[in-house]
Formats: structure tokens, C-alpha cells, sequence
């Protein structure tokens, strides 16, 4: 079986929590592909190229633990404007798209650059203002010492940065379904999009 449930939106939105939830449901494999652009940020923030990071990136460097801080945040969202870091990660997730058993992926631009041919895109999304309480909370748990007032700025200048790139900028596709999770609860986002992949199943 090939089958692609595509899950773009904006940072802490709620796209890995529903990822996950419809990947362990459906038994399909599952790539939160935001690790590959903090992989590469992180690289550079070590003093490496970033186009080269990108072409040399392996498997492992996903397995890095400092991937989830802000600055490796920021420094992902600031390799990922550049065209030839995007195109030297888009095979790898093509082919994880498009691999025997079927696949949910979670970025920016799945639905709309990555695999438009996806059976199910869903765009996540909720206020910045939600998001951003979101990962203070997940920040304060990793023990990082911020304020929500950073958060909610670090998150406003990521938005900004990828929703007005040249190279496939933050949208939603035009057949994806929106998924709003500012007042929803998580129980119920994963209903919503558990409900589309049940259909086109
Ligand atoms: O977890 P969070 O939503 O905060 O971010 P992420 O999904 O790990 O993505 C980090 C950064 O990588 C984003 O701000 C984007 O700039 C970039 N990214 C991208 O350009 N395309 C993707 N498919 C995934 C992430």
C-alpha cells in the first residue's frame, strides 16, 4: 500500500502530537520532517555550510539531543529559506512519502512541494498566541530557562520567516483540510484527522 497523510502547519500547532497519534493508529511510519532543517540549523550553528550540512546529512544526526532548544529552532527556520538546503532533503522525504506501507510526514510544505499527490493533507493550525504557551510549557519541562514573552516572539519571527520565503513558503495546499486546535482539544484534532484518513483509506 502506498498512502501519504501530509500534515503541515505553523510551529507548535499540534502537527507532531496528531502525527504520531495517526501514525500508532494506522501503522504508518512516520517522519517529523522539521528534525531534518534543526539538523542542518544545528550544523550551522557549530560553524559548518549549511547546503553542505544538508548534502552530508545522515540518519543519525536526527537522533541529536539538542535538536528541540529555541536557538536550534531559529537556526532551522533560517537554513530552510535557502533553495539548495531544501532540495538536497527532498528526495529522502519523497521516498519516505512514497514507501510501501504508508507514511505521515509533518513539515511546512509536505502537501504542497513535497508530495502533492498525498492522499490526505490536513493544516494544522492555532493562534500564536496558543502556540506559543504551547511550547513555553514544553520548553519549561526540558528545563530551558525563558518567558512566554520570548516564546511568543521567537514563534512570531519563525512564522514571519516561513510563511514569506521564496522556496516553498508556509501555506496551506488547496485540497488540505484545516485543522484549527486553538480551542480544540487534542483528543479531538486527532478525531478530525483520524476521520479524513479513515475515508480515503
Ligand atoms: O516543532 P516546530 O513546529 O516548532 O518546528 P519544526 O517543525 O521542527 O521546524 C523547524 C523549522 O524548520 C521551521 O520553522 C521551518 O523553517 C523549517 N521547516 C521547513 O522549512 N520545512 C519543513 N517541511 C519542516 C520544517
Amino acid at each position: 500500500m502506498i498512502f501519504t497523510v501530509a500534515i503541515d502547519g505553523p510551529a507548535a500547532a499540534g502537527k507532531g502530537t496528531i502525527s504520531k497519534a495517526i501514525a500508532a493508529r494506522f501503522g504508518l511510519a512516520h517522519l517529523d520532517t522539521g528534525l531534518l532543517y534543526r539538523a542542518v540549523g544545528a550544523r550551522t550553528l557549530r560553524g559548518f555550510g549549511a547546503v553542505e550540512a544538508a548534502e552530508k546529512l545522515q540518519p543519525d544526526d536526527l537522533l541529536a539531543s539538542n535538536l528541540r532548544t529555541a536557538e536550534v529552532a531559529q537556526a532551522a527556520s533560517r537554513v530552510a529559506v535557502i533553495a539548495d538546503v531544501r532540495s538536497a532533503l527532498t528526495q529522502f522525504q519523497r521516498d519516505f512519502a512514497r514507501r510501501e506501507g504508508g507514511a505521515v510526514l509533518d513539515g511546512r510544505d509536505i502537501g504542497t512541494v513535497i508530495c502533492p499527490e498525498a492522499e490526505v493533507k490536513l493544516f494544522v493550525t492555532a493562534s500564536a498566541e496558543v502556540r506559543a504557551q504551547r511550547r513555553f510549557a514544553e520548553l519549561q519541562d526540558s528545563g530551558s530557562e525563558t518567558t512566554y514573552e520570548q516564546v511568543l516572539a521567537d514563534v512570531k519571527a519563525r512564522d514571519e520567516r516561513d510563511m514569506n520565503r521564496a522556496e516553498a513558503p508556509l501555506k496551506p495546499a488547496a485540497d488540505a483540510l484545516l485543522i484549527d486546535t486553538s480551542t480544540l482539544s487534542i483528543e479531538d484534532a486527532v478525531a478530525a484527522a483520524a476521520a479524513q484518513v479513515e475515508q480515503r483509506l
